[in-house]
């Protein structure tokens, strides 16, 4: 039922005064891929998406979908569908209405759109309640509105930003889910905008991080979160360890002497060489209590304070004037002011550059 495409940006520059909202960009987006700019508010990702709808035509760079140029393409010629964070929908028109809009300004005949609006309006759950407005329905009713009104037009493309943030915790799990489900069903190219970490890792199958404008890391979820590029991914995406030193050698693996006295090892990257300054990385949950069956590194600390959390029991403590953050089992009894040794794998230890 839908032409998908590629989308592509080559060096995409937009400037609000002196605020640059997108900073050379530059994106690869498959077809039929559900893609996610993730970054904090204000970091351009409205306005990235704007660029793709139409809505803003860039200072510099250009927009392609597969081979053809659209950067001077008008929006409606596009087949673009957007949902706004918003929603965006007409007070005034009932439901059918709402979704019927954009085959109208299309000049579909009434049976077609017609029988187009009930197909989409059963796709997203909401049959029977077409004669509505949209202040009779829910948060939850009124996202799957503007979706459906977004879908009714078969776009190429389909443009969401922050489609959930509105919506309450639980509906917002919900929400997603179905979004995923619709989106593999149709197939359709998604670029979905969220500032949310966990949203962006659960449902999308690449994820580009974005930080004043700028792309700075485009990959999968896991690799996102499992090697973030610079340290500002490592801190956005989830909690971290950061301890910053100096690569004392390079062989199979990365040694770092971090300036809390302990070493730390880390496999081997390419652009890092002796006596550079780095910082290591390891995620709280990657800390253990026992040596890991694979090659380890440990980390001495005095416990300051032992927090349970539910599922584990999370664990402060200081290496010199550095606080360390790890997260063991509840059956496991430890005390503040005891000694304890972290192992985390080689694997799972990360070195970053320190000027990002
Ligand atoms: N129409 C506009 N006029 C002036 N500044 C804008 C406009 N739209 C966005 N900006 C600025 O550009 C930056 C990026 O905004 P935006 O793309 O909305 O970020 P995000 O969607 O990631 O929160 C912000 O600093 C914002 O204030
Ligand atoms: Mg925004």
């Amino acid at each position: 039922m839908i032409n998908m495409v590629s989308v592509k940006l080559v060096n995409v520059i937009k400037r609000f005064g002196e605020v640059i909202a997108a900073d050379h960009v530059n994106l690869n987006i498959k077809d039929g891929e559900f893609f996610t700019l993730l970054g904090p508010s204000g970091c351009g990702k409205t306005t990235t998406l704007r660029i793709i709808a139409g809505f803003y035509h860039p200072d510099n760079g250009s927009v392609f979908f597969d081979d053809e140029d659209v950067t001077n393409l008008q929006p409606e010629k596009r087949q673009t569908g957007m949902v706004f964070q918003n929603y965006a929908l007409w007070p005034h028109m009932k439901v059918s209405e709402n979704v019927a809009y954009g085959l109208k300004v299309r000049k579909i005949s009434r049976n077609e759109i017609k029988e187009r609006v009930t197909r989409i309006l059963d796709l997203v759950q909401l049959q029977g309640m077409e004669n509505r407005t949209p202040f009779q329905l829910s948060g939850g009713q009124q996202q799957r509105v503007a979706l459906a009104r977004a879908l009714v037009i078969e776009p190429k493309v389909l443009l969401l930003d922050e489609p959930l943030s509105n919506l309450d915790a639980k509906l917002r799990l919900e929400m997603r889910r179905e979004i995923i489900q619709i989106q593999k069903k149709l197939g359709i190219t998604t670029i979905y905008v969220t500032h949310d970490q966990e949203e962006a890792l659960s449902v999308s199958d690449r994820i580009a991080i974005q930080h004043h404008g700028s792309i700075q890391q485009v990959a999968s979820p896991k690799e996102i979160y499992d090697r973030p590029k610079n340290a500002f991914i490592a801190d956005f995406i989830g909690q971290c360890n950061f301890f910053p030193g100096t690569i004392e050698k390079v062989n199979k693996y990365v040694t770092v002497a971090t300036d809390v006295e302990e070493r730390l090892r880390t496999l081997k990257y390419d652009d890092v060489k002796i006596g550079d300054r780095v910082i290591c990385v390891v995620r709280p949950e990657n800390f253990s209590l026992n040596k890991p069956t694979k090659e380890f590194n440990v980390v001495e600390c005095e416990i300051t304070s032992v927090i349970f959390i539910g599922k584990s029991n999370r664990i402060y403590g200081k290496i010199g004037d550095m606080t360390v953050l790890a997260e063991i089992p509840t059956d496991v009894t430890v005390e503040p002011g005891e000694r304890l040794s972290l192992y985390a794998s080689i694997d799972e230890t990360t070195v970053l550059p320190i000027t990002s």
